[in-house]
């Protein structure tokens, strides 16, 4: 059984924009996040309060924040370090989401620690976001599989999301962040998480690298699973892992979502229009592909077709 409403976060201006080489300017990731609010989005992972160094395309994190912390959704950061959680707190966002990876050598090259050290350095950031009443939430990297170790076993992945867990983490994603996740193996680690961790809030992150994305949204919905994250025009990628490519696509998975009767609350044509608005920004295609034809119910004059047949 599906479950009936899906609360999906947005990451197109985190994720999404963490690679790209050209630097977006503030207004526009600023009006990105205003017209995906406008779209209906409720949750939208804005930025990261990472190391200007690492990501400079989000250096403006403090600025993007202090933009939209007051416009209605839930604002969402990644922090690495505590460094990373006082700016978040103090720009303001709504959440901080640590994030800590699978395996040694995704860890060692995205933040240059060890998984150990890594999750040493969410005390700080849990006592930070305990004084400043800021939710704190955590994702796991390449937890489907990593793209120098390859298969990650699952007893690893609950492992660390009992040590975060323990350290007070409010809700847990699971990011397949170079699109290794397949439907088996879905069922697989997430039916490990959700036997193990019972009463933790699951959500999944998809990037549709070998086109498994919306196939692998299905296995979560078959297990129960209500919240995913995605990007408008399936814009993304991790920088620090090798042939990552795009996240999921909102409206693809929202056109998807209503296609099975699953609510959103997200306005199809709206988020249609925020995703060719980045295609223009970015200056080239982007994967998405509803925004190509649009939805079923979107119908063509004939007249056009007939003019451009000839
Ligand atoms: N925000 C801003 N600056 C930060 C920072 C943060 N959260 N954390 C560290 N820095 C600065 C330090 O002040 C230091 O600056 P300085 O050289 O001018 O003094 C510099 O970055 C190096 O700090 P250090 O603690 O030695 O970090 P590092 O070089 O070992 O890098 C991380 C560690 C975690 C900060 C860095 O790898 C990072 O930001 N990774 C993010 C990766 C990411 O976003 N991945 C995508 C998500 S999947
Ligand atoms: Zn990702």
């Amino acid at each position: 059984m599906h479950p009936s409403k899906v609360q999906i976060t947005e990451v197109g201006t985190r994720d999404g924009l963490q690679s790209e080489k050209t630097f977006v300017p503030t207004d526009r990731k600023i009006e990105f996040i205003k017209g995906f609010t406008a779209a209906g989005l409720q949750r939208i992972e804005a930025t990261s309060f990472v190391s200007p160094r690492a990501v400079p395309q989000l250096a403006d994190a403090s600025e993007v924040v202090a933009a939209v912390r007051d416009i209605g959704p839930t604002i969402a950061a990644l922090v690495p370090n505590a460094k990373g959680a006082m700016r978040a707190v103090e720009a303001g966002v709504d959440e901080m989401v640590v994030f800590i990876s699978a395996s040694e050598s995704h860890s060692s090259t995205n933040l240059n620690m060890t998984v150990d050290q890594a999750i040493a350095a969410v005390e700080p950031v849990a006592e930070i976001a305990r004084q400043s009443g800021v939710v704190l939430r955590a994702a796991i990297a390449v937890a489907f599989g990593c793209p120098f170790e390859g298969d990650v076993p699952t007893s690893t992945v609950s492992a660390i999301a009992t040590r975060l867990i323990a350290l007070g983490i409010d809700s847990l994603t699971l990011g397949d962040t170079t699109g290794m996740a397949s439907p088996r193996h879905v069922e697989a680690v997430c039916g490990r998480l959700l036997t193990d961790h019972p009463d933790i809030r699951l959500t999944l992150h998809f990037h549709n690298t070998r086109g498994m994305g919306l196939v692998n949204v299905l296995a979560g919905l078959r297990l129960g699973i209500d919240q995913y994250e995605s990007a408008a025009a399936g814009l993304g990628g991790c920088p620090f892992a090798a042939g990552a490519t795009g996240n999921i696509c909102t409206e693809d998975l929202v056109y998807m979502l209503s296609e099975l009767g699953i609510e959103t609350g997200i306005d199809l044509e709206a988020m249609i229009r925020v995703a060719k608005e980045m295609e223009r920004c970015l200056g080239r295609s982007l994967p998405g592909q509803l925004m190509r034809a649009g939805p079923r119910t979107r119908l063509h004059p004939i007249e056009s077709v007939r003019r451009a047949v000839g």
